[in-house]
């Protein structure tokens, strides 16, 4: 029997989660409200909550799994990417926790775990699969060729798909994090209605620097315009108004067009690698305008598709304790000397 406790702390989530054999018996996820009047994460912030939060998350999780510390095989901690200040808080909890109690410490990489959230479900992609991954932080497209072998193809070179959304929230005058009221009011507005550029990106890679600029300036020339044009500039008034006569199509147009950014990224990295076992993953895959299309071209294309329930799609310690199996099964071990670090190649 492999009990593996598992601990996520890369940004404003404490989350721990218990998994037996594969199976994830419990996830629990405080989030932190803290943030919200600051429009984005503190960092400094974040790990103190982290440190108020380690304790109670984890009791809980071992509660909810009904699973004693003396059962447990490995402690596993995300260890990288994140905000450091926030790494460091669990991966010190885990690293006691796994002195005290003698057993094995596994380090995971938080956008590997994001990709194997996948194997979550009891339905699963088989390998090889893609993986787009979108999230608040990242944007990439994944090949994943077995539990522990994974290549990104592709990846932002700016801003990553949730910022497109934050970012342009923000400039709604919407309040953070915006991507669900975005997504909330796009499913009452024409998609059709305004036409955002896409950007033309060489290979696999993403931007959303430019198309954020573009609704900048829309918004300043209230509607007319989607380049700089200084003689066209709305009073501020004149820009609240045209938002607020406006808002449920501009959202609808901006998400339709960041979903066809990543799709058109995603049918490309199909025909180049053939594989066709797809699968999503990261916060942004509960944008409802992304899982339609995403559906749908996979029907088209006859692609088998996979979404994890969005509990596995926003930060979580499920991911993780799933990751941790396979590395367990893998004999994938780290010492105690181990440090978090903020940026971390695969
Ligand atoms: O994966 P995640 O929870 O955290 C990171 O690791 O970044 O993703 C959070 C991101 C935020 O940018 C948030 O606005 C976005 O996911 N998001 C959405 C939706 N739900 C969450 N974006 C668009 N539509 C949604 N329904
Ligand atoms: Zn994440």
């Amino acid at each position: 029997m492999i009990t593996i406790l598992a601990i996520e702390s890369s940004c404003d989530e404490t989350s721990a989660s218990v998994c037996r054999n594969g199976v994830i018996l419990s996830n629990v996820i405080a989030t932190q409200a803290v943030h919200e009047q600051f429009g984005g994460v503190v960092p400094e912030l974040a790990s103190r909550a982290h440190m108020e939060n380690i304790v109670p998350v984890v009791d809980k999780a071992l509660k909810e799994a009904g699973v004693e510390m003396n059962e447990l095989s490995a402690i596993a901690f995300t260890q990288a990417p994140g905000l450091i200040g926030s790494l460091l808080v669990g991966v010190q909890f885990a690293k006691s926790l796994a002195l005290a109690l003698n057993i094995p410490l596994i380090a995971v990489h938080h956008m590997q775990a994001h990709v194997l959230a996948n194997l979550i479900p009891q339905e699963k992609p088989s390998f090889p699969f893609l993986c787009l991954t979108v999230s608040g932080g990242h944007t990439q497209i994944v090949l994943c060729e077995t539990a522990t072998q994974m290549k990104v193809l592709g990846e932002t070179i700016d801003d990553a798909a949730g910022e497109a959304f934050d970012k342009t929230a923000k400039l709604l005058g919407l309040p953070y994090p915006g991507g669900p009221l975005i997504d909330k009011y796009a499913q009452l507005g024409n998609a059709d209605r305004f036409k955002f550029p896409e950007p033309q990106i060489p290979e696999l890679n993403f931007s959303f620097s430019g198309l954020k600029t573009s609704i900048l300036y829309f918004l300043r020339n209230a509607g007319t315009s989607l380049v700089y044009k200084e003689e066209f500039l709305a009073s501020e008034e004149e820009q609240q108004k045209f938002i607020a006569e406006n808002l449920n199509d501009i959202c609808a147009s901006v998400q339709q067009r960041i979903v066809s950014i990543l799709l058109n990224k995603l049918k490309k990295a199909v025909k180049q690698t053939g594989v066709q076992q797809i699968c999503l993953a990261g916060g942004v895959s509960a944008n409802s305008g992304l899982r339609k299309a995403f559906a749908e071209l996979g029907e088209k294309h006859h692609w088998k598709t996979f979404i994890p329930s969005f509990e596995y799609c926003t930060d979580n310690a499920g991911m993780i304790a799933i990751t941790a199996y396979h590395k367990y099964l893998a004999g994938d071990f780290v010492s105690l000397a181990v440090q978090p670090s903020a940026r971390a190649e695969w």
